[in-house]
């Protein structure tokens, strides 16, 4: 059982601010909680009153003498702090604050909102707001809310970070007949988030799916921990708004330029097995299929239609969301044939005519759910003269009732013809749709989430071993007494190496004869670059020369890049040149990371070079996800350049299981150095046999806490 059972099943609520005056919140709260056929004892609080709404009403929390769970507190937000700290003297244990005037409106505000949470924290009260509706559960029931109305009883829960969005949800559920177990509104979130509420609604006996609207995570490792138990348990939809490229905007690395949040809550939530709806609609039409349907054993799909153009635009739909239309077995063919009209198709989808009553629907839908090689199907009936489609929806609910293994969806295609029809199949538990995409997406969200339940899990975390955490310390150090965020090539060059990475040879040298000399002992050819801490694209400012096969081409290019960098960039610090060795041939690759505020390193890999932006073929992970092989790969083979690496028209293929080190050891670094924000191997060139870190670019900034 859920430690917040207290809030959504209180045995006695208490209600501060209660009002006589139908106009303020103060009154509809308790009013709300009333008609809510709430079972125990309701104690309104209000100084002036000694009775609302035929209750004896107290002057204080502190004089109702008796257990009270939860307090609802709807007064000025002045008094909010003196009258929580008698609700912790009361031993009441949870608060829903009402009141708004906190951290929304300001430094003043957020003050007073820190004074409510040391005071909640000090009595060991949980807190729901500040700035927030409260919350209904249908079940025990309760509606310790100010809103209009209590939803109809069902188990969909749905939480919500916007108050608004939560009472016009509200008022919309009823037109749409669908049922609730709980509404959450979290407000302020001083207290209690998102993340509390989820691992409460998973252990709800109630609550079979959960939904939430969300502007901000804060707690980004958490929410993935809770996450990742609680959707074992329950489907958990979420939209998420407000995300930003502003950060994205900001990077100076290609990674960084790529990630941006939105990518972190993308690699968040599915780490954690979280579905991520793309609008308001997404979410409730997954939300109705998931909580009325069985989850499809595979995506094999098999539609029925009176009409061929829908059933075109919901074949493409079937392939777009990476469902497979099924490939009926012979033995439904032949029945199909033997009783549709010749002019019927018979493959799937099955094309039963304009003309079709109900009995053709009964018949071609029952048979093709009969079909082994089917998991789930959907109904398309557009309004012919002779369609009937409130019979047909009660025999789709029937068919349904009777194979209740196989997800069922009907897109209804039409207006006010089809009404009835629609809102029997929703009465009766069968996700009903106007058009057909929407069904189609639905089916796909309840996929993802049946696989992800299939899915093993995870193998332990890979042992790397020839890890020197000490030598990466000491080279940051260094940068940090250097008063530096960015490493030189040859630093990163020796970062690189202290984790096991495989990467060019690059040593500094301070004058063209040196640089000669290095280039004698590393053997020609060789390569130049500029080292600054300023320069971070050296190509831009001609401070890069390749290819060279001499001492006498070395000292040369030595000056001619000198000259580059004095007449691009005169002001920049010149800290030598580095030369490297000429790396072999290979397929060039970008591995990455970029620190996201909430969720941590964020690891990219993609096809590399210059044009990495621009093509953005690259897939992300968190790097507390990647810490196994067969993640690596999944992660590799989301691109294109997978497709280059196994071996294109021909090809070789390239040395992947050493580009998988290569990407789990860069995973590593970045979770034991909180220092490194941002990280460029562009490229790492992955050859017939291994795999090296050609250009590396580490950005840093010193922490507190040594990681
Ligand atoms: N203990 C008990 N009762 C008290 C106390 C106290 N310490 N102090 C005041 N009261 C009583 C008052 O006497 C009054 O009762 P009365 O009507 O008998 O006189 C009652 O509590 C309410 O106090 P008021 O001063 O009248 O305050 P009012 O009801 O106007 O406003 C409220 C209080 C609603 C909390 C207001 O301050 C507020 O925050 N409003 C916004 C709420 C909001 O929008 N929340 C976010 C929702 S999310 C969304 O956007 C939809």
């Amino acid at each position: 059982m859920s430690n917040l059972e207290f809030l959504f099943n209180p045995a006695h609520i208490a209600v501060v601010g209660a009002s006589r005056s139908t106009q303020k919140i103060g009154y509809a709260v308790l009013d709300n909680i009333i008609k809510s056929s709430f079972k125990g004892n309701i104690y309104p609080i209000n100084p002036n009153e000694e009775e609302i709404a035929g209750l004896k009403t107290y002057c204080s929390v502190l004089d109702v003498k008796a257990p009270i769970d939860v307090a609802v507190i709807s007064v000025p937000a002045k008094h909010a702090a003196k009258v929580a700290e008698e609700c912790g003297q009361a031993g009441v244990k949870g608060l829903i604050v009402i009141t708004a005037g906190f951290k929304e409106v300001g430094k003043e505000g957020l003050k007073q909102e820190q004074e409510l949470r040391s005071i909640c924290k000090r009595y060991g009260m949980r807190m729901l707001g500040p700035n927030c509706v409260g919350l209904m559960d249908t079940h025990s029931p309760v509606n310790a809310s100010f809103a209009e109305g209590f939803p109809n009883r069902g188990n969909i829960s749905f939480i919500s970070q916007s108050g608004a969005m939560l009472v016009s949800i509200l008022d919309w559920s009823f037109e749409m007949g669908m049922g609730f177990s709980r509404f959450i509104s979290t407000g302020n979130k001083a207290d209690l988030t998102e993340i509390d509420l989820i691992e409460s609604c998973a252990d709800d006996p109630q609550t079979n799916v959960i939904l939430c609207y969300v502007e901000d995570i804060t707690d980004g490792e958490r929410f993935v921990r809770v996450c990742s138990e609680a959707s074992k348990k329950k489907p958990i939809i979420i939209l998420k708004s407000g995300t930003s490229s502003a950060g994205a905007q900001a990077a100076s690395s290609h990674t960084g330029a790529l990630a941006g949040s939105n990518r972190a809550y993308d690699a968040a939530f599915r780490q954690s097995g979280v579905l991520r709806a793309e609008s308001m609609n997404d979410l409730f039409d997954m939300a109705r299929a998931f909580a009325t349907q069985p989850l499809p054993g595979n995506s094999r799909t098999a539609i029925v239609t009176n009409a061929g153009g829908p059933a075109i635009v919901a074949t493409d739909a079937v392939e777009k969301y990476g469902l497979k239309m099924a490939r009926f077995t012979k033995e439904t063919i032949d029945k199909l044939r033997e009783h549709l009209p010749s002019e019927a198709n018979l493959y799937n989808p099955v094309d039963i005519l304009g003309d079709a009553r109900d009995d053709r629907y009964r018949f071609a839908l029952e048979t093709v759910i009969e079909d082994e090689n089917v998991d789930n199907a959907l109904v398309l009936l557009c309004p012919a003269a002779v369609t009937e489609p409130e019979k047909t929806a009660r025999t789709i609910v029937e068919l349904n009732n009777k194979h209740n293994h196989k997800p069922v969806m009907a897109v209804y295609m039409g207006g006010k013809t089809l009404t009835e029809g629609r809102s029997y199949l929703t009465t009766n538990s069968i996700p009903a749709f106007t058009f057909p995409e929407p069904s189609v997406n639905s089916l796909r969200g309840m996929l993802q989430y049946a696989q992800y339940l299939k899915a093993p899990d995870p193998s332990e975390p890979v042992e790397l071993t020839g890890i020197d955490k000490k030598a990466v310390r000491k080279i940051l150090d260094d940068v940090f007494a250097d008063r530096r965020v960015v490493l030189l090539g040859h630093e990163a060059s020796d970062v690189m190496s202290a984790y096991g990475i495989q990467v060019s040879k690059t040593y500094l040298a301070e004058s063209e004869d040196e640089a000669a000399e290095i280039g004698e002992k590393l053997g020609f050819p060789v390569a130049l670059k500029i080292s600054s801490p300023r320069i971070a694209h050296k190509t831009d400012v001609g401070g890069v020369a390749i290819g060279l096969h001499s001492d006498k081409e070395v000292k040369k290019a030595y000056r001619k890049i000198i000259e580059n960098v004095h007449y691009y960039l005169p002001d920049a610090p010149i800290y030598g040149i580095e030369v490297q060795d000429m790396v072999e041939e290979g397929i060039e690759v970008i591995v990455g990371m970029s620190r996201d505020v909430q969720f941590g390193p964020l690891v990219v890999f993609g096809l590399g070079g210059i044009y990495v932006n621009l093509l953005e073929d690259v897939s992300f992970r968190l790097a507390s996800g990647l810490t196994t092989r067969e993640e690596v790969k999944k992660m590799i083979s989301e691109t294109r350049a997978y497709t280059l690496l196994k071996g294109y028209r021909g090809k070789k293929p390239a040395d992947i299981e050493a580009l998988s080190e290569t990407i789990l050891r860069t995973s590593r670094l970045v979770s034991d150095f909180r220092e490194i924000t941002e990280m460029d191997i562009n490229p790492v060139r992955v050859h017939y046999k291994g795999a090296t870190a050609l250009d590396v670019k580490i950005t840093v900034e010193e922490v507190n806490e040594k990681g």
